[in-house]
């Protein structure tokens, strides 16, 4: 399938957003709208995955997106990081850090163990039921893997950070780039974070970073990172990218499945800024600096997904309990200019 097929009115996709806010009913509103937007298949099995896929189907014929993790290597755990990694120790002395905050919140911190996130069986699930558009993140998958979701009619998208990852994504087979810049909120989706380096030590701004892969990628791309308004968008467009993702800007439309707390916590001006942090998963990410963070952030193994495993039943209590303290609250540089529109609303406001 072509780029152009993709049938975009408005130059705008609902960024991915795995842990809950990515629904059928916000991809379906904007894709209703003249946009698209992707469901989020990561911490969900493949049976989870088939089910939203067949709920936007339910609710519109335009054309959308499913977004994949790729896993990484289980042999570079926690005992091969290296020395930002300190081995096994590390998770240990790790969760002991995290006792009091668990025992807060009544519940004891997760088994840390490596998951390939259900990997084989929804790429199995998606050549056999192909949606037109399938993007991976965390790296490049296999070039056969590729080759077999475009055969069944899917356009494949990856998720890049750096030169390097874009020309690895384009070597595999990719249709299309999804430009990542340091601004955006959640998972950078490089395909490896150097355990070695600070957290987003190596994350390039997008304007820049589109520059750089437009100089040097054939392949058509989107661009996501710190875009909220029609104006930024217009930005990315003139720097040569095809349409702009958004994940931060649509959090607190209704259609979103973020959590009550997340909500609060965006919206609540209690906040003074988003940093670069592995304390809630092993793995950089961008989100409101709170004091999960400040406390935990320098401590955290770069240990993906050992750490997130680990973290996980704090999480989810936090976000029950409505305590922004101990939760991932993911947000981009942009995140002070959210609104609180129906998705379609939103959509109407962003065409460039
Ligand atoms: C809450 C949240 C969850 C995210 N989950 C995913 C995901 O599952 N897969 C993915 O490729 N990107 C994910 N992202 C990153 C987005 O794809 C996108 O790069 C980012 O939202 C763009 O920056 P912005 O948030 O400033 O718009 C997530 C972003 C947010 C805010």
């Amino acid at each position: 399938m072509a780029v152009a097929s993709l049938d975009l009115v408005v130059p705008v996709i609902a960024a991915p957003m795995a842990g809950g806010p990515s629904t059928p009913a916000l991809v379906a509103a904007v894709a209703e709208a003249g946009g698209m937007g992707f469901l989020a298949a990561g911490y969900r099995d493949a049976d989870q995955v088939a089910a939203q896929i067949r709920a936007v189907r339910g609710l519109t014929a335009r054309p959308f997106g499913v977004n994949v993790f790729v896993p990484g290597d289980p042999a570079l755990g926690p005992a091969a990081l290296g020395p930002a990694a300190l081995g096994p120790a590390a998770l240990d002395r790790y969760a002991a850090r995290l006792e009091p905050v668990a025992a807060r919140l009544g519940v004891k911190p997760g088994q840390p163990r490596w998951d390939d996130d259900d990997y084989r069986a929804k790429l199995a699930l998606l050549t056999a039921d192909p949606v037109p558009v399938v993007s991976f993140t965390f790296g490049a998958p296999a070039g056969q893997d590729v080759a077999r979701l475009r055969q069944a009619g899917s356009l494949v998208m990856i998720t890049v950070t750096s030169v390097s990852e874009a020309a690895a994504a384009v070597d595999a087979g990719a249709d299309a780039l999804c430009v990542q810049g340091a601004e955006a909120g959640a998972h950078q989706g490089s395909f490896r974070d150097d355990p070695a380096g600070r957290p987003g030590a190596a994350a390039t701004p997008l304007l820049p970073l589109l520059h750089q892969i437009r100089a040097t990628a054939a392949v058509p791309l989107v661009a996501a990172g710190g875009l909220m308004s029609g104006a930024d968008i217009a930005t990315v467009l003139a720097a040569g990218a095809g349409a702009a993702v958004l994940g931060t800007a649509f959090l607190c439309c209704p259609e979103a499945g973020t959590s009550d707390t997340h909500r609060r916590a965006l919206l609540s001006g209690d906040y003074t800024g988003t940093g670069f942090t592995r304390a809630f998963t092993g793995r950089t990410a961008r989100g409101l600096v709170n004091a999960f963070v400040r406390e935990h952030g320098e401590y955290a193994p770069a240990g993906y997904p050992w750490v997130h495993h680990l973290t996980r039943p704090i999480r989810a209590a936090a976000a029950e309990q409505g305590d922004a303290d101990a939760l991932h609250l993911w947000a981009g540089e942009g995140w002070r200019r959210i609104r609180q529109l129906p998705a379609a609303d939103l959509v109407a406001t962003l065409a460039p």
